[in-house]
């Protein structure tokens, strides 16, 4: 239904499909939705195929959108991220009033929100980075929602999200995250952790597949099996989904027929620069944005294959199948685990650095549904950060570490098939030299301070006593102390 002369609570401007999918989630949870796109077609093609689901007020122009709002006017932007998004809050800036809100629902990079943000209240209006999760079906049916932006604003906007957002036991999954840039900073690292998550998952699929010899079809059912317990989760789901589905041209199972060059559009790489900027070890994140970037590396793979790089002596597998599957799903689970911790530990870093007082158990709370990474397991990590909001690290809760004593003897073994076998398992490996090294007494890391002392006069610190010291290296090799 349209109407030109009602009031709209809330606007969408940009309606390819996420835009629509959230207005149409908008219209059907009852509110009264202005759309707006810039070429007509694409809001003419809205209301024909979906004007009856609820009450839209379409509009060609800015003005007319701007216009059909009611006070404080909100309207979502859901354009292409970058110099698109700058030109529709320039325009929407312009047409509006103070204290109008302006979101931005894509996957902004949040320093451009905290940039978007100032030069947006400059101009008298408020500015809400807003990470949405769910891909085009939870836009339609209830994502996950992760606004930052000023408190003030998540008053207004919050029932109207709370609308439309997923909700797990009756609790949406929506919250004002935190000022300025953090809805789209927990979001880029909600990715990182879907790209870690998606790769030990494509690990476990690997070794099982050229490990213990299966076919897709079969792991296909390994995985719905897997889905029903610790590992329970969308991308869990959705890999059986895939793994059981056939080439409709070939009918030779899909996986087989798609290209193993994996895409991506940055988020996760963002998520790997910050960590390296804040000096966050998030590895499995890194690792697996890595991974795509050398599964994307074509010429190179070619070249190695065609070269043939020595694999060494490969041994057959010599264990049970049903133990290695077993084996494999622990391993799995377990560099899950690290990843989500190394997630938790770089949202940490990156609200200290900029002052924006996340809460952990707000991000496992929202996270449990509507979301890509959403997972049974959310509700262990929001038991965790209820017990104890400071944890130093997630896989130290006791609920964890008492999974770890289970899954670290499985998961040694599979990197160790894993090496044997010559297959690739870099986030599985990667992730259990992390677990290593912050259990380890002593690290390299001393070797590493007497080379930089040797070479650079970078001096060290001593286990025994307090200051700074240098070693002469090239004279009498006596110990001076800097400060
Ligand atoms: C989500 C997804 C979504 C998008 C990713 C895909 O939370 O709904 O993360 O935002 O599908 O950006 O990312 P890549 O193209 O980088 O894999």
């Amino acid at each position: 239904m349209t109407d030109k002369n009602e009031l709209a609570q809330i606007g969408v401007v940009g309606l390819a499909v996420m835009g629509s999918n959230l207005a149409r989630n908008f219209a059907r949870n009852g509110n009264t939705v202005a759309v707006y796109n810039r070429s007509p077609e694409k809001t003419h093609a809205l209301i024909e195929a979906h004007g009856e689901e609820g009450n839209f007020v379409p509009s060609e122009t800015i003005e007319d959108f701007v216009a059909s709002l009611e006070r404080p006017r909100k309207a979502i932007i859901m354009v292409k991220a970058g110099r698109a998004t700058d030109a529709v809050i320039d325009q929407l800036a312009e047409a509006m009033d103070d204290g109008d809100i302006i979101i931005d629902g894509g996957n902004a990079l949040f320093t451009d929100t905290i940039r978007r943000e100032k030069d947006v209240a400059a101009r008298g209006k408020h500015f809400v980075g807003a990470g949405i999760s769910g891909g085009e079906e939870g836009a339609l049916n209830g994502p996950a929602i992760m606004p930052g932006g000023p408190k003030e604003s998540w008053e207004t906007l919050g029932p109207i999200l709370e609308s439309i957002a997923a909700n797990v036991d009756g609790t949406p999954c929506v919250t004002h995250i935190g000022p300025d840039g953090a809805g789209h900073f927990v979001k880029m690292v909600h990715n990182g952790i879907e790209y870690a998550d998606m790769q030990v998952i494509g690990e476990a699929y690997q070794l099982l597949r050229y490990g213990a010899g299966m076919e897709p079809a079969e792991i296909a059912e390994v995985f719905r099996e897997w889905n029903s317990g610790d590992l329970d989760s969308y991308l869990i789901e959705i890999t059986a989904e895939v793994l059981a589905q056939k080439d409709p041209e070939t009918g030779a199972p899909l996986v087989d027929i798609i290209v193993d060059a994996a895409g991506q559009k940055g988020t996760g790489r963002w998520t790997a620069i910050n960590g390296l900027e804040l000096g966050v070890p998030i590895t499995g994140i890194a690792e697996s944005v890595f991974a795509r970037a050398l599964s994307s590396s074509t010429a190179q793979r070619r070249a190695a294959q065609e070269g043939q790089l020595p694999a060494g002596t490969i041994k057959a597998l010599d264990v049970d199948k049903a133990e290695f599957i077993e084996d494999v799903r622990r391993a799995l689970y377990a560099a899950k685990l690290i990843a989500y911790s190394q997630g938790f530990d770089g949202i940490k870093a990156g609200s200290e650095e900029f002052g924006w007082d996340v809460d952990p158990r707000d991000l496992a709370t929202i996270w449990r549904g509507g979301c890509i990474i959403r997972a049974k397991f959310l509700d262990r990590i929001r038991a965790a950060y209820d017990n104890n909001a400071d944890l130093p690290a997630l896989i130290l809760d006791p609920y964890f570490k008492g999974e770890l004593e289970d899954l670290i003897d499985p998961w040694r073994r599979v990197v160790v098939a894993a090496t044997q076998l010559g297959l690739p398992a870099p986030v599985f490996a990667s992730s259990l030299s992390y677990y290593d090294s912050l259990r380890a007494e002593r690290l390299p890391a001393a070797l590493i301070q007497g080379q930089r002392d040797f070479f650079g006069a970078h001096t060290f610190k001593r286990t025994d006593k307090p200051g700074t010291f240098h070693i002469e290296w090239s004279g009498d090799r006596s110990l001076t102390q800097t400060d």
